[in-house]
C-alpha cells in the first residue's frame, strides 16, 4: 500500500482573504488595529498550532493583548486529552458570556482538539449560542476563510471532521518565544492506544519533509533561537510517510550537525520504536540534550498489553539500561496512568517498581480518565476513585524521594544552563539545565535567553539552587 503523503502549500485563496480581513477590520476599527485574545490550552503540538493561527492573524492586520476586554477576536485552541481539561474549557467558555454581553461585537471562537468531537461541537453549538466560530484541528489550513465568514456573514461558522489526509506548508508563524521554540516534524497518531483520544482528534501520523524541517531549524538558529524541541505524538516513527523515508535518527543527526549554539530536544519518543540508533545519536550529538523523555505508562505487562503499546516492561528496561550506559548522566522522564481500567494494586505495584528502578528526574502522572470513543472506555473498571487517588498519592510520594535523591546527586556540580525567566516571587533568575532540570540563581535580567555556567548549591526537591561561575 503506498502511504505516501506530499505536502501542499496553503492556497492564494486564503492569503486572499487574510487581505480582506485586514481591509474589513481597518474599516471597522477606524484604522486602529483589531486586537485578538488566544489561549491555548493542552500539549505543545497545541502550542504550535497556536503559533500558525497567530501567523494568519498578524497578516490579517491583527494584533494580540492579553486582556480578554479589549479584543475583537477571542480564540480558545482546546485540549481533549482529559476530561479536567475538558471541563477546565467548558467553565472558562461559559465566563466568556458576559463579555460577549458588554461587547456584543466580538467574535469568539474554539478550535482545536475537543472540537473535533461531534458530541462537544454540538454541545457547544445547543449551549453556548455567544460562540460564533468553531473549527477542528484539520481545519488549519484554511482558517483565514473561516474567520472572514463569521466576520462578514453574520452567522455561526462551524467545521469540523473532515480530516482530507493531506499535509500543509507555507503556514506564517508567530512564535511566542524569541530563544526557546517549538518545531513540529510531523503531525497526527497511528497508535490507537486504548485511553487515548489523540488519534481520532489529530488524524493519521504524517511527516513534514526533512528539508523543510532542516531549513526552519537553519532560520530559528540564526534568529537566535537556544533551545529548540522537535515535535510529534511519536517521534520514533517520523519518516514512514515520505517518499525517501528517513529515520528519526538520521533526522536529528543531520540537524545536529548545523552550526550554533543551541539546545535540540524532542517529544514524544515512544519506547515501541525507540531505536539503539536513535540513543547513539543523542550520544554523539553536539547539540542534542541528555534527556529522554520516554512514557511508560503502566509497569505492569498485563495492562501494557490492555493499553495495546506494543512493548513490555523487560522492552523499555533494556532501552533504558542502553541509555544509562551510553548517555552519561542521562536524565531520564516519562508519563504514567494510574488506574486504568482492570488494574490492580498488584500491577499498581509494577509501576512503583520500575520507577524505584529507574529512578526518573520526574514524572507526569495522570489518573485514567475514560474518553468517548476510545475502546477502553468501555472496559469494566471496578476500582473507586478514591482507592485510585490513594494509589495516585502513593505514587507521588515515592517520586518525590526518587527526585530528592536524583537532585542531591548534583550538588556541588557545574552545569551549563539556559536562564529562561525571572522568579516573580523571589527576583531569582529561572534557568534550565540540559537535562530539563529546573535552577534557581541570583543574576541581572539581562542573561535571559543566553547560556551560562551554574555551580549547584544546593536541591529543594526537585528545583535545584545555584550560583553563576
Ligand atoms: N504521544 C505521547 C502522549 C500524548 S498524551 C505518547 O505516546 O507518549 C500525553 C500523556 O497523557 C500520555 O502519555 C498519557 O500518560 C496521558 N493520557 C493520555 N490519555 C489519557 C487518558 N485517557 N487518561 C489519563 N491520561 C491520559
Ligand atoms: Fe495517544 Fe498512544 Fe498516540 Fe501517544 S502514541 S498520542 S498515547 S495513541
Ligand atoms: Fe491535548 Fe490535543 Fe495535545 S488532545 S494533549 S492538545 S494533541
Amino acid at each position: 500500500m503506498d502511504n505516501t503523503i506530499k505536502a501542499e502549500l496553503l492556497s492564494e485563496k486564503q492569503s486572499e482573504y487574510m487581505s480582506l480581513i485586514a481591509e474589513i477590520m481597518e474599516i471597522r476599527k477606524r484604522g486602529e488595529k483589531p486586537l485578538a485574545f488566544i489561549r491555548t490550552y493542552g500539549c505543545q503540538q497545541n502550542v504550535a498550532d497556536s503559533e500558525k493561527i497567530k501567523g494568519m492573524l498578524a497578516r490579517s492586520g491583527f494584533d494580540f493583548t492579553d486582556t480578554p476586554d479589549d479584543a475583537d477576536f477571542i480564540l480558545f485552541n482546546t485540549c481533549a486529552v482529559r476530561e479536567h481539561a475538558e471541563d477546565r474549557v467548558f467553565g472558562n467558555v461559559g465566563a466568556l458570556k458576559n463579555i460577549k454581553r458588554r461587547h456584543p461585537q466580538i467574535l469568539i471562537a474554539l478550535c482545536g482538539c475537543m472540537m473535533e468531537q461531534e458530541h462537544v461541537a454540538n454541545r457547544i453549538y445547543n449551549s453556548f449560542p455567544f460562540v460564533g466560530l468553531v473549527f477542528g484541528t484539520h481545519s488549519l489550513h484554511h482558517f483565514p476563510e473561516l474567520l472572514y465568514s463569521a466576520l462578514v456573514d453574520g452567522r455561526r461558522v462551524f467545521e469540523r471532521g473532515n480530516d482530507d489526509k493531506k499535509l500543509y506548508e507555507g503556514f506564517p508563524v508567530r512564535r511566542d518565544g524569541s530563544f526557546k521554540g517549538w518545531l513540529p516534524i510531523m503531525y497526527g497518531c497511528n497508535n490507537f492506544c486504548t485511553y487515548c483520544i489523540v488519534p481520532y482528534v489529530r488524524g493519521r501520523e504524517r511527516s513534514r519533509e526533512k528539508d523543510v524541517i532542516l531549513s526552519e531549524a537553519r532560520q530559528m538558529i540564526k534568529g537566535g533561537f537556544k533551545d529548540i524541541t522537535l515535535l510529534g505524538q511519536n517521534v520514533n516513527s517520523y519518516g514512514k510517510t515520505l517518499e525517501d523515508p528517513v529515520t528519526f535518527a538520521e533526522l536529528i543527526r543531520e540537524i545536529d550537525s548545523i552550526d550554533g549554539d543551541y539546545w535540540l530536544r524532542f517529544m514524544t519518543s515512544h519506547p515501541k520504536d525507540c531505536s539503539r540508533e536513535l540513543i547513539d545519536a543523542i550520544a554523539g550529538g553536539k547539540h542534542i540534550s541528555k534527556h529522554l523523555h520516554l512514557p511508560f505508562q503502566s509497569g505492569s505487562d498485563r495492562i501494557l498489553k490492555a493499553m495495546n503499546r506494543h512493548y513490555d516492561r523487560k522492552k523499555y528496561l533494556d532501552i533504558i539500561s542502553y541509555a544509562k550506559e551510553r548517555i552519561d548522566d542521562v536524565s531520564l522522564t516519562s508519563d504514567i496512568i494510574v488506574g486504568f481500567p482492570g488494574e490492580t494494586y498488584e500491577d499498581f505495584k509494577q509501576t512503583l517498581s520500575l520507577i524505584r528502578e529507574v529512578e526518573f528526574t520526574s514524572l507526569f502522572t495522570f489518573i485514567y480518565s475514560p474518553r468517548k470513543g476510545t475502546p477502553a472506555a468501555e472496559y469494566d473498571d471496578p476500582i473507586s476513585a478514591e482507592e485510585k487517588g490513594k494509589w495516585f498519592k502513593e505514587l507521588l510520594d515515592v517520586q518525590e524521594e526518587i527526585a530528592a535523591k536524583r537532585c542531591s546527586s548534583m550538588v556541588g556540580k557545574t552545569e551549563r544552563v539556559l536562564i529562561e525567566g525571572v522568579k516573580e516571587k523571589t527576583g531569582e533568575l529561572n534557568a534550565r539545565t540540559s537535562g530539563n532540570i529546573i535552577v534557581e540563581l541570583d543574576g541581572g535580567q539581562d542573561l535571559i535567553g543566553t547560556f551560562q555556567k551554574a555551580k549547584i548549591t544546593k536541591a529543594r526537591n526537585w528545583i535545584l539552587k545555584g550560583e553563576l561561575v
